[in-house]
């Protein structure tokens, strides 16, 4: 059995959780293998809204194992926080939940370095989301970071001092006040005991054998490719392998048993967070879909910055994963729009059209040039099937699915489960 990948193909937020959820029922596994805290997946079933940021959203369907890979960095407070708030729903996390013990772990002075990176950097910050991430995937592969693994033996308070002892060393250099870390360390270590209660595994290993056995396995990515630490908008990035690729080596997996690629991508775009984004509105039809999509930070709470949908960018982002099948989501959040905008070329300060995320495209500026075509200007509460869909969205579904050259196997018109129609 191959496992299938699904993505986000824009900056984030596109709806993965949303989409993880909806496929579950077909999947015996479903395993997250980068990011962190930093991402915020949304499902909502029954009445019921939840925000997952560590966990993968397989966890509400009681028969799926949700596996968190190596290729995660995972802090445990917020694990602790995340399986207590899910105290109500009654998940047997003894059987459901697993975590590999080469995942690599945020521990509190991360978060401080983070503030003072981005402190440092002024008006040129990132928009982090402060969760330590930048900081523990720089000691990952500065080859000093603390493993899951390594909190079962016994010197790893000894491993922790040293740790920290560096981090002091740079926070004095940024003149980084310390004296909140106290507390903190005090709730990191009482999570680090409720830690060594849960399946801690070599999850390479579980992974190919659910494989081999024949099941079904489903890899959730977090963030987007637009944000992609060697493909996205550099250095307005976050700091892990958000593509297809990084499936591979945050789970273990042969790139050769890669199935599907499912693209979750916006009807338009948001972004949260500085860094370039063409098609960003800053009028009222911007204020318009913030409004209209709720486009405020599953995990800060931040405004979304929103735009039109961005063709050579999701062209891009579809090259560079082999993305099998699209997902579309929130066109109900076009509802209110008489015309909808496609951008399907930059236009260059030189005059010159491009289609490509050049190297040299971060830095300049690229005006966006777009299609116009009419709006369906109606709810879509009463869609059950495609067959359902008012003229105007089948006219952009088929638009998007010529440009892209990718079949469009799902639209959704609202974030609840059941408001997902297959094609
Ligand atoms: P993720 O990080 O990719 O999982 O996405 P988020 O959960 O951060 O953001 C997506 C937001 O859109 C959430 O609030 C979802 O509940 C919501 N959502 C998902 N699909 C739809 C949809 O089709 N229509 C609308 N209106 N909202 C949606
Ligand atoms: P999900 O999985 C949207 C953005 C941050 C910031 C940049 C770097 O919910 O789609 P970091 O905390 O990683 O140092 O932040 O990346 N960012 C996200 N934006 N969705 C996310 O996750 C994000 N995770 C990080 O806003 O611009
Ligand atoms: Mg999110």
């Amino acid at each position: 059995m191959k496992m299938d990948v699904l993505l986000g193909l824009q900056w984030g937020d596109e709806g993965k959780g949303k989409v993880v959820d909806v496929l579950a029922p077909q999947y015996d596994v479903v395993a997250r293998f980068q990011g962190g805290p930093n991402a915020g997946h949304t499902l909502e079933f029954d009445g019921i809204k939840h925000v997952l940021h560590q966990i993968p959203s397989g966890i509400f369907r009681s028969k799926l194992v949700n596996i968190i890979g190596n290729g995660v960095v995972l802090d445990p407070v917020v694990l602790r926080k995340e399986i207590q708030g899910l105290g109500k729903f009654n998940i047997n996390f003894n059987e459901n939940l697993y975590i590999s013990k080469k995942a690599t772990i945020i521990i509190p002075t991360h978060k401080l370095l983070d503030a003072a990176y981005e402190k440092s950097k002024g008006d040129k910050k990132i928009g982090s989301t402060l969760k330590g991430i930048g900081p523990t995937y720089q000691d990952k592969i500065g080859r000093v970071a603390l493993r899951v693994g390594d909190i079962l033996a016994e010197d790893f308070g000894a491993k922790y001092n040293a740790l920290v002892e560096k981090h002091k060393t740079i926070l004095s250099f940024y003149d980084f006040p310390l004296d909140e870390l106290p507390e903190l360390e005090k709730v990191f270590f009482e999570s680090i005991e409720f830690f060594k209660t849960l399946n801690l595994i070599d999850s390479e290993y579980q992974v190919n054998e659910h494989l081999s056995k024949g099941q079904k396995v489903l890899a959730e990515g977090a963030q987007g490719s637009l944000l992609d630490i060697d493909f996205g908008s550099y250095p307005f990035v976050t700091s892990s392998s958000t593509m297809t690729a990084g499936a591979c080596t945050g789970l273990g997996v042969a790139p050769a048993r890669i199935g599907e690629v499912y693209g979750i991508f916006k009807a338009y775009c948001t972004r949260v967070g500085s860094g370039p984004f063409p098609t960003e509105l800053f009028d009222q039809d911007g204020e318009d879909m913030r409004k209209e999509g709720n486009e405020f930070g599953s995990t800060t709470g931040r405004p979304r910055r929103c735009g039109w949908i961005d063709l050579p960018a999701l062209k891009y982002s579809i090259m560079i994963n082999g993305v099998t099948q699209l997902f579309m989501m929130k066109a109900d959040v076009l509802n209110i729009f008489d015309n909808i905008k496609v951008c399907t070329h930059y236009q260059l300060p030189d005059g010159s059209f491009v289609d490509r995320l050049s190297y040299e495209l971060n830095d300049q500026e690229a005006k966006p040039v777009y299609k116009t075509i009419k709006g369906w200007n109606q709810s879509l509460a009463h869609v059950t099937t495609y067959d359902d869909f008012p003229s105007e969205l089948r006219n952009y579904v088929s638009l998007l699915e010529d440009e892209l050259g990718v079949p469009i196997k799902m639209v959704s018109v609202g974030p609840d489960r059941k408001q997902t129609i297959l094609r």
